[in-house]
């Protein structure tokens, strides 16, 4: 197969890319790095299944030759990075979103959309199933984000029921690992950075609000499956264990053997209280499921900041 991933300079993209050269697939990256670090594929350099495309997808976007799929993962994905850049993130989750459809349509190739668990907003129905629509708030700050997302799946499903287009939507939850951002504002590279910088670590809130974290190379495998073999249904992709954010600040701590101490800020406006995925529909569809647990992912993230921060 001959894939185009956008955003595969990002963290997940970069392991996406990784995922399908493995498998002997070719890959062109595309990227304008607005939240991406050009060391995510450094290593992918003089690979003959890989092309690197720097573009903005939001613009105009031709590619040339045959395509068998297009991964739209371009997007600011973190409440510091939508935050700072919420036009660019409406736009690529709207206009981006258009013109890898029309791209896939173009080609006939699949579609595979990045969604996110924030289309449940903060969710009133716990753990949260596909059929559940969400609790967003379109107009408060995080709303650049969830609504750009719940367009892009509007979207998406447009050109699956009017262009009989095959497409996928995966709803990813929170995700973690190496080739996350220092400073990407992410509760897990937060803590860790923090903790390997001996600075105390800063609770939003009194920590507990709930998450559950899904080790990358977990995430990555599930993405891959549903675009191999899923349905055009909405599916989740994540680890249902759900740990409050005091609780992973301990781990972190543990972890890191720092002796780290923990303070407490205020609370963001519209923070999810609770967060878990139902994945029936990823378990029974795909045989997945998470296989890493988040001491082994977090002792394997802090490996990665240690070697990132000591450059
Ligand atoms: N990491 C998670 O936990 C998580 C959770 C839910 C959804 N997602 C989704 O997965 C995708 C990837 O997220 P990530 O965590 O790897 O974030 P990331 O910021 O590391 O990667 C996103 C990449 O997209 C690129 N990009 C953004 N706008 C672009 C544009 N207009 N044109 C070209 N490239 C552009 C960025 O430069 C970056 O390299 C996003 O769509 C995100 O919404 C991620």
């Amino acid at each position: 197969m001959r894939v185009l991933i956008t955003g595969a300079a990002g963290f997940l993209g970069s392991h996406l890319s990784d995922r399908f050269l493995a498998d002997g697939h070719s890959v062109i990256g595309l990227d304008n790095f607005i939240t991406g670090n050009p060391e995510n594929i450094a290593h992918l350099a003089g690979n003959p299944r890989v092309e690197f495309v720097r573009h903005n997808i939001s613009t105009y976007t031709y590619v040339a030759g045959p395509l068998d799929g297009v991964l739209h993962f371009a997007s600011p994905a973190s409440p510091v990075d939508y935050l700072e850049h919420p036009i660019a993130t409406l736009k690529v989750g709207a206009l981006g979103t258009h013109n890898a459809l029309g791209l896939a349509l173009a080609k006939k190739a699949r579609f595979f959309l990045a969604s996110t668990s924030e289309v449940y907003g903060d969710p009133l129905e716990h753990p949260q199933t596909e059929s559940y629509w969400g609790n967003v708030n379109p107009i408060g700050p995080r709303g650049v984000y969830d609504e750009a997302k719940r367009f892009a799946e509007a979207m998406t499903m447009a050109y699956h029921r009017y262009h009989g287009m095959d497409t996928r939507i995966v709803r990813i939850f929170n995700t973690y690992g190496p080739r996350m951002r220092p400073n990407d504002g992410r509760v897990v590279s937060n803590f860790i950075v923090q903790a390997l910088s001996n600075q105390p670590l800063t609770i939003y809130g009194d920590g507990s609000q709930t998450r559950s974290f899904c080790y990358v190379a977990d995430e990555v495998e599930g993405i891959y499956r549903l675009f191999m073999r899923g349905d055009n249904n909405p599916t989740n992709i994540g680890n249902p264990n759900e740990f409050t954010v005091r609780q992973l600040a301990e781990l972190v701590i543990e972890l890191t053997r720092t002796g780290a101490t923990i303070v407490e800020r205020e609370l963001p406006v519209d923070d999810p209280k609770v967060r878990q995925p139902d994945i029936r529909r990823a378990r029974e569809m795909l045989g997945w499921e998470p296989a890493v647990s988040l001491r082994e992912g977090v002792t394997r993230t802090i490996e990665y900041f240690r070697s990132v921060l000591a450059r």
